[in-house]
């Protein structure tokens, strides 16, 4: 199956809820990139009685609404906690599940990132990654590296510590002067080069913790959660965010609020 998105225009109903949080919505104002932490697939599939990977199955639902969502409201960036370091640490079965799912959904959604223009890029330990998954998401990401409208980034066997120690080693192996060294060049260094450090951080299921997830780039990051599970996160939930962020004030530690700050 093909999906074009193309604007809200009919994606978004007259009279619902949608509609009402989109008239709110300033989009001269949108968060450039949206980070989010896809948290309670367990709890979803617990109060249903059903096994955890269930709960991952529907998931997967909710990524490829949020991915339809974001690019159709503008967003130039959005990163997906996909696959934690510490996921290895759950039951074979469900860490085989969530790479199963994951391979499922890059053969399924590959040509709507492609017709859409959007653009796949994996963060993290690309080599802990299973080696069929590796090379499908290599795949994709040839495939979509000129696209522009949005950056779909998955987060895959990341952990926020282990990316600055990569970058540390890296800038210390290339860069022998101390003073050439600032938050500039360092950033540089990490998974994220090139992407702005988001602007809004969705967690779901109402857990408030990072749980090492961007440490460097969230710095000045607006931090929403909301205590909907992930598999129930639908388009609403994501426009309230960006409501709700557009009525916080940034100050990045000054007194005036500043639209956006230096690194981009
Ligand atoms: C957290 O729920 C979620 C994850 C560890 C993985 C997120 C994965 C998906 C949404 C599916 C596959 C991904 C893609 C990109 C297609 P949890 O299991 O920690 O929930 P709990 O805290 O309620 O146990």
């Amino acid at each position: 199956m093909f999906f074009m998105f193309d604007t809200l225009e009919g994606y978004i109903q007259p009279g619902t809820v949608e509609a009402e949080l989109v008239r709110q919505i300033d989009f001269s104002r949108l968060p450039a990139h949206v980070a989010i932490i896809m948290d309670g697939n367990g709890r979803w599939a617990n109060q249903r009685n059903l096994p955890r990977t269930e709960g991952h199955k529907a998931g997967s639902e909710s990524v490829k609404e949020a991915v339809e969502a974001a690019a159709r409201l503008g967003i130039k960036y959005l990163t997906l906690y996909a696959f934690s370091r510490e996921n290895w640490k759950r039951p074979e079965d469900e860490v085989n599940t969530l790479w199963g799912l994951l391979r499922k959904y890059l053969a399924e959604e590959s040509r709507v990132l492609v017709e859409n223009d959007l653009r796949l890029k994996v963060i993290g330990e690309r080599s802990g990654i299973p080696y069929l998954v590796r090379r499908e998401l290599a795949r994709v990401e040839r495939q979509t590296c000129h696209n522009r409208r949005m950056t779909v980034v998955l987060a895959l066997n990341y952990g926020g510590r282990q990316e600055i120690i990569k970058a540390i080693k890296k800038m210390v192996r290339r860069k022998s002067r101390l003073d050439e060294i600032d938050e500039d060049l360092f950033a540089r260094y990490l998974d994220t080069a090139g992407i702005p450090d988001p602007d809004l951080l969705i967690r779901t299921s109402g857990e408030m913790r990072l749980s090492n997830f961007l440490l460097w780039q969230s710095a000045y990051t607006e931090l929403w959660v909301t205590p909907v599970l992930w598999p129930d996160f639908r388009k609403k939930d994501l426009l309230q965010a960006i409501v709700d962020y557009q009525r916080r004030e940034r100050r990045f530690g000054g007194v005036e609020p500043v639209q956006k700050k230096g690194r981009q």
